[in-house]
């Protein structure tokens, strides 16, 4: 008989069109005496689900960084995507390949819509959306009356710079490697409200956060009105000390924007930490969601003065649910949330942050004092995650993304920003050592050169 899942790890309850789990499965939904272990693995096979069992009753204790170096756990957890043979891919910043497990969900659940179309949409649509919704206020640690899904970062960014009433010669305080998409949109409230844009510089290896918060600080004025911070920048991979930003800003009665697309799902921390003001994400980064999921977090007194990007007057100015009025959209996405969740806390938020920033340092620490090779991002642990950017001496970006791409089979992405140059390197869950080994042969030898 189909047991409803029970454990912390399941939040949502079986909708109607969700299969049942069968009984072996819902051993592991249910028996969580093993921490925050195996559990939530609707469709991987029973074989597996013993070998992860039996890594973490063994490891189960480790410390998060001591887990990451469990390779048999990893081993288990690269098989449970699917990848190309044909290339190493390096360039997992752009978005994340979904877990076999949550593609084919995906699957189901547009199977699922397709045989009942209008129904599904005028019937189950919103009372399932709100269902994953609450899953995500968990996972971000709000309340779901302080977020909405969106369908990237830039919707979720957008509607903010977008949505309050700047009045000319307001300012707002970025940087030059904030995400283009973003500083694009000041821009445009620049010449639409007269709003004036200010860019300060960052160290790409900060001695200490106050180097960074002082940046922010400096720029200030009593015309300050809001300050976009990159929580994890795309094209260095730096970290940035947002909560002590957020504070400092708040010191002096200035919002903060944070632009989450990279940190969400890849660092471990809960949004309300941060205590900034807005924060936007993209889901189908590091959540492994499908393509075109977001999040948009509005800290609750806050939500009243900002306009939604489409209009709403069904809700309340202080109801968060007028940001949800985009129009017909690909629904399934909204409830293959749910199922990239489980995937994400089967491994557990703190080990998923530890083996990424494992795998980032693997191969930086055998590069780092090469000579010719220039390495744009910080070694201190809390100030990266898997994401470094990497330089050749005499070469450009793009000599280098060619080089290890028909040389040596690595796909990277070349960033020729003024303060970043190199290509990135962005290894994902399911990157191997050995093709990490492999790009460390690759930067000595064409460093060489
Ligand atoms: C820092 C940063 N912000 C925003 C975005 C935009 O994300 P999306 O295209 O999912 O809206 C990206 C995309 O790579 C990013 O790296």
């Amino acid at each position: 008989m189909h047991k409803t899942p029970t454990n912390r790890f399941f939040h949502l309850q079986p909708l109607p069109h969700m299969k049942p789990a069968n009984s072996r499965r819902n051993f592991f939904y249910t028996a969580s005496t093993i921490g925050a272990g195996v559990m939530g693995l609707p469709v991987w096979s029973d074989s597996l689900l013993d070998q992860l069992q039996s890594v973490n009753l063994r490891a189960g204790h480790y410390s998060p960084e001591e887990f990451a170096r469990t390779e048999e756990f990893w081993y288990l957890i690269q098989k449970a995507y699917r990848q190309s043979p044909h290339f190493i891919n390096l360039e997992n910043g752009y978005f994340s390949p979904q877990p076999v497990e949550v593609l084919q969900a995906q699957t189901d659940n547009i199977a699922m819509i397709n045989e009942i179309p209008s129904f599904y949409m005028r019937r189950r649509q919103f009372e399932e959306k709100a269902a994953v919704k609450k899953q995500l206020a968990t996972l971000a640690g709000c309340t779901p009356e302080e977020i909405v899904i969106t369908r990237n970062t830039t919707e979720s960014l957008d509607t903010i710079i977008a949505g309050i009433d700047f009045a000319p010669g307001d300012e707002a305080i970025m940087c030059d490697q904030d995400y283009g998409s973003m500083l694009e949109a000041f821009e445009q409230q620049g010449r639409r409200r007269g709003l004036v844009n200010k860019f300060v510089e960052l160290p790409l290896h900060p001695e200490s956060d106050d180097a960074i918060v002082s940046c922010y600080e400096k720029a200030i004025t009593d015309k300050t009105k809001i300050i976009l911070v990159t929580h994890l920048i795309n094209i260095s991979g730096q970290v940035l000390p947002v909560r002590k930003i957020a504070d400092m800003a708040h010191r002096y009665g200035v919002e903060v924007l944070c632009d989450g697309a990279h940190a969400f799902a890849q660092l471990d921390f809960k949004i309300p930490d941060l205590n900034c003001d807005y924060y936007g994400a993209s889901l189908h980064k590091w959540l492994c969601t499908p393509l075109g999921a977001g999040i948009l977090y509005v800290r609750k007194e806050k939500i009243a003065k900002v306009w939604p990007l489409f209009g709403d007057t069904t809700y309340p100015a202080d109801d968060i649910r007028k940001f949800e009025h985009i129009g017909t959209h690909p629904v399934s996405t909204n409830l293959t949330i749910a199922n990239a969740i489980r995937f994400h806390q089967t491994i557990g938020a703190a080990r998923k942050e530890a083996r990424l920033k494992y795998l980032k340092s693997y191969w930086t620490e055998k590069v780092k004092d090469t000579p010719g090779i220039i390495l744009n991002t910080p070694f201190d642990p809390t100030r990266h995650g898997a994401i470094a950017n990497v330089g050749v001496t005499g070469m450009t970006p793009n000599e280098l993304a060619d080089q290890l791409y028909h040389e040596f089979n690595i796909f990277t992405v070349a960033i020729n920003n003024p303060s970043v140059k190199g290509v990135r390197i962005t290894p994902h869950l399911y990157t191997r050592l050995e093709d990490l080994d492999t790009l460390v042969l690759a930067l000595n030898t064409l460093s060489r050169r």
